[in-house]
């Protein structure tokens, strides 16, 4: 996820307003910041890595000649986060400028085809292409427009986009493109501005004009003309009146981060569809070869990791360690080795318990793989391969969107490797990956269904002094996960277990009115489950149940259930049964007035909407 905007003035400078709209869209990304802009047809670009206010300081953003230009501020997923990957791109001729959010699927081989026409490419982003395909496009027809030659490259394009375009050679355009990456126009009275999100212009207009798949739009000082990419037929759309504050376009018109996080979930998993196979096979090669393997990680990180331990067994019969990051060291420090591999997992890339970790097994010569949310974080400077899960930043103190995430990766990670050993057979191979392709929406359903439900549920419990989580199987991670998210965000004390040993101690603490919730996909565990569910009902217990449509037996014995869509494959079941949980803890933090995006100390401080 990057932030992008765009302007064209009827005069003065353009680009100390870019840089303004670039500081309100930090939150897409922040790793570094770029600016280009035109006047009298000479090109003036400055980019670095870094936050906007260091990168400013050194270079002075706001110092840039001509009333036209784009900007970018960028979350890495491609290329480390360094000057030479920052946007904007240029081609070969320096002539054609491109800042760019969303993932280009096909870009190694399109790479591949303009290499051997004899461009030069100089970063490792996937971005780069883009510049020099339409610099590509101009050959042999000089007559040909910017916005012919942006259509015709588009059209190649597998993935998605939306795109900021300027050239010295028609200077006084902006050309922009969108594939399912979020883009909309700013109409001021005197200029035209382009964004991916609305607080980049909110404080200039309220006029927007939101850009659909499949639309390319010119801009100029005489306005905007939005035309189908395919069949370039003319779009006529009136710029709606936006009346969100300035810190409500921030969120996206949301209370806070973590639920606007928690419903950007559909659009977080549709990217990990997107990774590049590359890593995908040399992580799963190194497992296949590996001794043994460690899962090592943190809080979320370790719940997904955890998940992921029944995935890598039962997918392709790989046993794994799920470690704490914090137990690794006393647990494991003196016998990891040469044969060992350690996949550790962190979304920021930088907690010290993981990298602890990770540190003293290379010490030990262990092979380090990574996956994390954070290009050019330490881990992925440590790791031999890492893998980046591309969510965007998230900025909820709790992880959710990063979560169901990772759950994707790890499980692509198990596909691979199952198909490696040959221990899948293809109709579950195609099934599996089918799913994986509709979680998307399968989670989009959930959210827009059973939110209201939810927000009940929190309402009836809210002020329950201790809530049980039981799941049995991999929904032993959802239940820890779930536990974690309801203690973190709404400190409502929680207990989890593998619903099998709730009856080892655990179920004494059972009384009349005590919540339990279960998550009960109908997996090899159902069965099981529904006499776990009994026993604690028999106690009083109020069940709580996280069940698949048409579970009527387990309605039957729930007091309140939430509905999730039916025939998910038990390995990635975690991820649309965490959601009610993420929702759940959400709606408790509401009810109980604390603020779920803010730390203990301020969580009360703070008016809670
Ligand atoms: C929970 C949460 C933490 C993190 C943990 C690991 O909502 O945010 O438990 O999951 O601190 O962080 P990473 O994944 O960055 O290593």
């Amino acid at each position: 996820m990057c932030g992008i905007f765009g302007c064209i003035m009827d005069e003065g400078k353009a680009a100390p307003l870019i840089h303004e709209s670039l500081k309100r869209l930090e939150y897409r990304g922040y790793d570094s910041v770029g600016i280009a802009t035109l006047e009298d047809g000479k090109a003036t670009i400055k980019k670095d890595q870094g936050k906007i206010d260091d990168v400013h300081r050194l270079i002075d953003l706001d110092d840039m000649p001509g009333p036209i230009g784009i900007g970018h501020t960028r979350w890495a997923t491609h290329g480390a986060p360094l000057k030479v990957n920052a946007h904007p791109h240029v081609d070969c001729s320096g002539q054609i400028i491109v800042v760019h959010n969303g993932i280009i699927e096909n870009f190694s081989e399109l790479r591949l085809e303009l290499e051997s026409r004899g461009h030069v490419f100089v970063s490792k982003t996937d971005t780069e292409v883009v510049a020099h395909m339409i610099e590509e496009n101009f050959k042999g027809n000089s007559a040909k427009t910017l916005e012919d030659a942006v259509r015709e490259t588009v059209k190649r394009i597998d993935g998605s986009y939306a795109l900021a375009i300027v050239s010295t050679r028609e200077p006084d355009k902006i050309i922009c493109a969108r594939n399912e990456s979020p883009l909309v126009l700013g109409v001021g009275k005197k200029a035209i501005y382009c964004a991916s999100d609305i607080p980049a212009f909110l404080p200039v207009t309220n006029k927007a004009v939101f850009v659909n798949d499949g639309e390319l739009v010119v801009l100029s000082k005489s306005g905007y003309e939005i035309r189908r990419i395919q069949d370039n037929s003319l779009v006529a759309r009136e710029p709606e009146i936006i009346d969100w504050t300035p810190e409500m376009a921030v969120k996206q018109g949301y209370p806070h981060f973590m639920i606007k996080e928690v419903h950007e979930q559909p659009e977080t998993l549709h990217n990990t569809l997107r990774l590049q196979d590359h890593y995908l096979d040399l992580i799963s090669t190194f497992l296949d070869r590996a001794n043994e393997v460690f899962l090592v990680a943190c809080g979320t990180s370790y719940h997904a990791c955890l998940a992921a331990s029944y995935m890598f067994s039962k997918l392709a019969f790989l046993p794994t360690y799920p470690v704490y990051a914090s137990e690794f060291i006393e647990q494991h420090g003196k016998s990891v080795n040469i044969d060992s591999t350690i996949l550790a997992v962190s979304q920021s890339g930088e907690t010290a318990d993981t990298l602890a970790a990770v540190t003293a097994s290379q010490q030990r010569a262990a092979t380090i793989l990574g996956l994390t949310n954070a290009i050019g974080s330490t881990l992925t400077r440590v790791s031999r391969v890492y893998i980046g899960q591309q969510s965007g930043p998230e900025i909820g103190v709790a992880a959710t969107k990063t979560f169901t995430s990772q759950l994707s990766v790890l499980c692509q990670l198990a596909l691979r490797l199952a198909k490696k050993r040959g221990k899948v057979s293809q109709q579950e191979m195609d099934f599996i990956e089918e799913k994986l392709e509709q979680l998307p929406s399968i989670v989009r359903t959930i959210v827009d269904d059973q939110e209201e439900k939810i927000k009940r549920i929190a309402d009836k419990y809210r002020e329950a002094k201790v809530f049980f989580f039981l799941g049995r199987g991999i929904s032993t991670a959802t239940a820890y996960e779930g536990r974690l998210k309801l203690m973190e965000i709404a400190y409502v004390p929680s207990i989890a277990f593998p619903a099998g040993e709730s009856k080892h101690g655990p179920i004494s603490l059972i009384e009349p009115g005590f919540p339990v919730v279960f998550i009960c996909p109908k997996d090899g565990s159902h069965k099981t489950l529904v006499g776990n569910i009994m026993e604690m009902k028999a106690r009083g217990a109020s069940i709580i149940s996280i069940v698949e449509q048409g579970d009527e037996e387990i309605k039957t014995l729930s007091d309140d259930y939430v509905e999730v869509p039916c025939g998910i494959p038990e390995i990635l079941s975690p991820i649309p049964f965490i959601i009610p949980l993420q929702l759940l803890a959400y709606y408790m933090a509401i009810g109980r007035g604390y603020n779920p995006d803010m730390p203990r100390n301020l969580a009360k401080s703070v008016t809670v909407k």
